[in-house]
């Protein structure tokens, strides 16, 4: 059984989840407007990504019989959209959301938790590959440089990305 303050972090996290899908959508419009076609795809395949963690946790609540909740999304905040810099937003933002599920697994653990505990075993392991992705777009960035050549090549690059995960999200 799962505790009402588990219920209500974890409906914390869906809406978490659901802002970080409606960030890179917006991130994926900014940057596919400015003529980053593959920049935008990268930023829509990690949108699916974000959606299929938020609807993971909406799975799981349902298996322990326990109430989601949804709550308004913010409007989504893009710093700059200078190539560079939406990527450094993209890893600070990876950042808090690890903070974030770290927290979860404080409290799973002083809760005796052991079914939540180990769900979000997946998620810091997902926390991982997220921060890995980021940071080696950064040092990918660094070395090809700013210039238009550089980040046309980027552009292709990040072109490539394909979805990972079930998009069908009764899947899940
Ligand atoms: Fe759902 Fe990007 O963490």
């Amino acid at each position: 059984m799962i505790s009402q303050k588990m219920t209500d972090r974890i409906n914390l996290q869906i809406n978490r989840e659901l802002y970080s899908a409606y960030l890179y959508l917006a991130m994926a419009a900014k940057l596919t407007g400015q003529g980053y076609a593959g920049i935008g795809k990268w930023l829509t395949v990690q949108y699916h990504e974000e959606m299929f963690h938020a609807m993971k946790f909406v799975k799981y609540l349902a298996e322990q019989g326990a109430a989601v909740k949804y709550e308004a999304v913010a409007a989504p905040e893009i710093k700059s959209a200078v190539v560079k810099d939406v990527f450094k937003q993209v890893y600070a933002h990876e950042q808090f959301v690890t903070g974030s599920i770290r927290e979860m697994v404080e409290l799973a653990r002083a809760e005796k938790d052991y079914a939540t505990e180990n769900l979000l075993a997946w998620y810091i392991d997902e926390q991982v590959e997220e921060e890995k992705n980021d940071t080696e777009i950064l040092q990918l960035v660094d070395l090809i440089g700013g210039g238009a050549q550089g980040l046309f090549m980027l552009n292709i690059e990040l072109g490539k990305r394909e979805a990972k995960i079930a998009l069908d999200f009764t899947k899940v």
